[in-house]
């Protein structure tokens, strides 16, 4: 009895001096480095080894004497190997105990997957309606919504020419800014918009009078910026004396009695002044957002005073935040909204600097301040062109989009903005359009591929990683002409907010699961509410 009770001290003692942290004194944690803590353990540790030694001894010598008194009695085994049992067992429940006392430990500061096991991975109980049956939503539904796009679109141009036009005519030549021809992007020009209003998204690139010129400077470039500004850039006014390749009088000494015409003394200290305070973040040369949205606001209102006369409708702001966010009001109470926004030509590429996103949907929000974002919009354009050519004339694939844009806008309504946008809707397609053959995208296999897309969105949504298309992707095709620049940059996670930002996160990752589960009963709902209104108003 005795024998065995000294076993078991044995293997509790034996067990803490295998683990001398196993009883960590009050803050002492497996980083802290401190001398005296660790002198202090293994004094402990001497200690508890010279017991052990002792405890050993001991046994030793009681384990003779029962072996003496056990030599009669042979029914007496029983408890030897009783004792032999509980030490084996507690040996293990302190080996049990400590992998969980210092896994628990370690895993305190990093509970994303936590995250993982909460949703699991409810994709495959979420049924979408079958084949037939979102075909026939499609046709219902998105299709009547978007009938009259090319229509709206075809306005849209001729009235922002004219109001261009009239913008270039209403500035000042030698102060303002040179604003060029508009370039459309977005969903209305890759034909996947479905949502009411038809929003027509318009591209305005400007220029500053010459001499002047722009000069921008990209993320990751010499003047290094933020880790977070991943994506945007700085743009300065580079005055005339600045240019490396600016006028002759700044290389060459005329004479005293010289004067260069472009670059009087008088004239240069007025424009600067002028142009820099009308466009540039306070005492700098950098171009601040929310001054060129001024400007361009004041230059659109000018504009339309001098051509509206000309009209038969109302124009407005429909928003004050955005540089040209339009409302074009009909005399029948019909309107069509669309979105000149000011934009900055990155050195001789098609990816603008963008001062604005009206119904946003890029990384962070927006650009602020001096940073601008970069936008790729007339290259994904040109990609998705692109694309069409390749697949079969009938292709699914803007369907599938439309078909998660109205999913998307419907949960959006319900439960408010998660952080999920439709670029994100639109990256996932554009990752996804390569990876299959041309045939798997015909019109037949519209289910399968909205089920891919979906699925390829909650992974990515898991995983909070989800890479913009264009930047750092080096296998793009070489038709789309994208600048080196980008192809060899960091490649750009449009989900790095989710990682910060549990509770957008979370937010996003609740209504992401209830547009799934609601998806099928919102197709059926909308498919049989149009069935007698082929050309009705789905919104
Ligand atoms: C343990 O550490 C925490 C902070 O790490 C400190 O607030 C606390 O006072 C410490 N407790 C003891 C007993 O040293
Ligand atoms: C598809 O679903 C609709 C209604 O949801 C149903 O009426 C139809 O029979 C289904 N078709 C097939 C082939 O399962
Ligand atoms: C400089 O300004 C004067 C008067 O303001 C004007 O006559 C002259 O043409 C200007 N020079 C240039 C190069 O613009
Ligand atoms: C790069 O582009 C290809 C298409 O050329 C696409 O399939 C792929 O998903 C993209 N990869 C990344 C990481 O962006
Ligand atoms: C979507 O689901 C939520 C609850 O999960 C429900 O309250 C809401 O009414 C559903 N919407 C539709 C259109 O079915």
């Amino acid at each position: 009895m005795q024998a065995g009770f000294l076993r078991v001290c044995l293997v509790v003692v034996a067990a803490i001096v295998n683990h001398p942290l196993l009883f960590p004194r009050e803050n002492t944690t497996l980083q802290e480095s401190d001398k005296e803590i660790i002198q202090k353990l293994k004094k402990h540790e001497e200690n508890l080894k010279i017991e052990q030694l002792r405890l050993e001894q001991e046994i030793a010598r009681r384990d003779a004497e029962i072996n003496m008194i056990l030599e009669g009695k042979e029914e007496n085994k029983l408890p030897w190997d009783f004792w032999s049992t509980i030490s084996m067992v507690i040996f293990l429940l302190i080996e049990i105990w400590r992998q969980d006392f210092q896994d628990g430990h370690l895993q305190e500061p990093n509970n994303e997957e936590d995250d993982m096991s909460l949703w699991g991975n409810i994709f495959q109980a979420v049924s979408l309606p079958n084949k037939t049956a979102l075909a026939t939503f499609y046709e219902r539904v998105i299709r009547s919504t978007t009938n009259d796009a090319a229509r709206t679109r075809e306005f849209v141009e001729g009235f922002a020419d004219d109001l261009l036009e009239a913008l270039r005519s209403v500035c000042n030549r030698d102060a303002d800014m040179e604003v060029e021809d508009s370039v459309g992007v977005g969903s209305m020009y890759e034909n996947w918009r479905v949502n009411k209003p038809l929003v027509c998204d318009l591209l305005v690139p400007f220029t500053p009078p010459e001499p002047y010129r722009f000069q921008s400077e990209i993320w990751g470039s010499a003047n290094s910026s933020p880790e977070d500004k991943q994506g945007y850039g700085k743009i300065k006014v580079c005055r005339p004396g600045e240019e490396a390749t600016g006028c002759i009088c700044d290389k060459t000494k005329l004479g005293e009695d010289m004067l260069c015409l472009l670059h009087s003394k008088n004239n240069e200290t007025k424009l600067n002044s002028e142009m820099e305070v009308l466009l540039c973040s306070k005492n700098t040369q950098n171009l601040d957002t929310d001054q060129v949205m001024k400007w361009f606001q004041i230059a659109v209102t000018k504009a339309w005073n001098k051509i509206s006369h000309k009209y038969e409708f109302d124009v407005t702001f429909s928003h004050l935040d955005a540089p040209g966010a339009l409302k074009i009001k009909f005399r029948s109470g019909k309107f069509i909204t669309l979105n000149l926004t000011p934009v900055v030509q990155y050195e001789d590429s098609d990816a603008y600097f963008i001062s604005h996103f009206p119904n946003s949907g890029l990384p962070n929000d927006f650009s602020s301040g001096t940073y601008w974002l970069l936008s790729f919009a007339v290259y994904e354009r040109r990609f998705l062109t692109e694309m069409a050519k390749r697949l079969p004339e009938n292709s699914c694939h803007l369907s599938c989009l439309q078909i998660l844009t109205f999913l998307h806008q419907k949960q959006s309504a319900l439960t408010g903005q998660s952080g999920l946008t439709n670029y994100h809707l639109k990256t996932a397609l554009l990752h996804l359009l390569l990876a299959r053959p041309a045939l798997d995208w015909s019109f037949e296999k519209l289910d399968a591929r909205l089920r891919e897309i979906l699925k390829y969105l909650e992974k990515s949504l898991h995983e909070k990683k989800l890479y913009h298309f264009m930047i750092g992707n080096g296998s793009l095709p070489a038709s789309i002409c994208l600048p080196e620049t980008f192809l060899v940059a960091e490649p750009l996670n449009l989900f790095r907010q989710f990682v910060l930002h549990r509770s957008i996160y979370k937010k996003t990752m609740d209504s992401f699961y209830e547009m799934l589960k609601n998806a099928s009963v919102l197709i059926n709902e909308y498919t049989l509410h149009n069935r007698f209104e082929p050309y009705g108003i789905a919104v």
